[in-house]
């Protein structure tokens, strides 16, 4: 199959006639690129998943472009589910709530509940609103690599896999929302993002956030290896850590980069390096994209602990997993 990338108008209307065809189409979001299809049609979900190579008892999240979509999706929304949509959505968030009879299992892999994400990104709303349906999407990496902030990193996984890429530029968020579940007896958070415990709990009064035994896979990582990059990781918890592991990888023969913040970088003394930026948000926006290089340019990621505060812990949450937990 011959994979398209296309941008603007004539993406949108390609990418619209293809999900009334029952075929999956990859498009851009805030967070990252996602790979979507009709979320009413299951031979087209099921093409996600082969697309993917994911496996199927994992579920996917549903996009819509407009809240009036949610009156077919879920059974009812509660009181601190409306709040928080009413607060942060459009925007980098999941809310999952109990999922209407309408809602194909195999969307939400037998769960009898639903993610619901509406994108704040004008490409993905348009291209939502084009198809007249929501959108099952998933992140359009293949199965368990790095997530994609940029149309070339989904072509990279998906070339010849599906039929169209839209191209919406960058992703400004960079890491995939914040998963919340609504369903739960007290709020929890599935999956950290770029919305914070904090932020939530200021509409909420008292969220969890996940406290890691896990029983049933609900949110991604936690039964399956996620966000990898192609060359083993690691994380180091100071400047001289990294250059200390950064000069055995070196020793060793391998080819070592470390990823780190413009401060940090400075004190790399000629190190090779990729730098996120100076601000907590650039190292958000960043880090998927300093993988992808990483694994491409080396044999050995050294990355630094950005910390546990804020937007930070979240982004820490993918990197540990890239490092197989492994602190230097
Ligand atoms: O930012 C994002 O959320 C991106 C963009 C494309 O929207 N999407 C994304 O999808 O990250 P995915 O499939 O890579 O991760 C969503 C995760 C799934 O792995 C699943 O574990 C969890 O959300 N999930 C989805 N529906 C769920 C449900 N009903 N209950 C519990 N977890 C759910
Ligand atoms: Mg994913």
């Amino acid at each position: 199959m011959q994979t398209l990338v296309l941008k603007g108008e004539e993406a949108i209307e390609k990418g619209a006639e293809l999900i009334a065809q029952g075929e999956v189409v990859a498009f851009p979001t805030e967070t990252v690129y996602g790979l979507g299809a009709d979320a009413f049609n299951e031979d087209a979900v099921k093409k996600i998943f082969a697309a993917k190579g994911r496996p199927s008892d994992n579920p996917l999240i549903v996009h819509i472009a407009d809240k009036s979509a949610l009156e077919g999706l879920v059974e009812e929304v509660s009181e601190g589910a409306k709040a928080v949509m009413d607060r942060f959505m459009p925007g980098p968030i999941t809310v999952i709530m109990k999922k209407s009879a309408k809602v194909p299992l195999s969307v939400t892999a037998g769960l009898d509940t639903v993610g619901i994400r509406m994108p704040s990104h004008n490409v993905a709303r348009e291209f939502i609103r084009r198809a007249g349906t929501p959108i099952a999407a998933p992140s359009a990496n293949r199965s368990t690599h790095i997530s994609p902030t940029g149309a070339a990193h989904v072509y990279e996984d998906m070339d010849g896999r599906i039929p169209l890429i839209i191209d919406g530029e960058d992703c400004e968020v960079g890491i995939e929302s914040t998963i919340l579940d609504m369903s739960a007896e007290v709020p929890t958070i599935l999956r950290p993002g770029a919305i914070t415990a904090e932020m939530l709990a200021e509409v909420l009064g008292a969220v969890k956030t996940f406290s890691g035994k896990v029983v049933v896979a609900k949110a991604p990582g936690m039964k399956y290896k996620h966000y990898a990059p192609l060359c083993e990781t690691v994380v180091a918890k100071d400047a001289s850590s990294a250059k200390k592991a950064y000069d055995e990888a070196l020793a060793e023969g391998l080819k070592p980069v470390i990823i780190a913040k413009s401060q940090t970088c400075a004190l790399l003394e000629g190190r090779t390096h990729i730098d996120v930026g100076p601000t907590d948000k650039d190292i958000c926006r960043n880090i998927y994209a300093a993988l992808h290089r990483g694994e491409k340019i080396a044999g050995f990621i050294v990355c630094e602990h950005f910390g546990d505060e804020g937007i930070c812990g979240s982004v820490m949450n993918r990197v540990m997993k890239s490092a197989g937990g492994k602190i230097v």
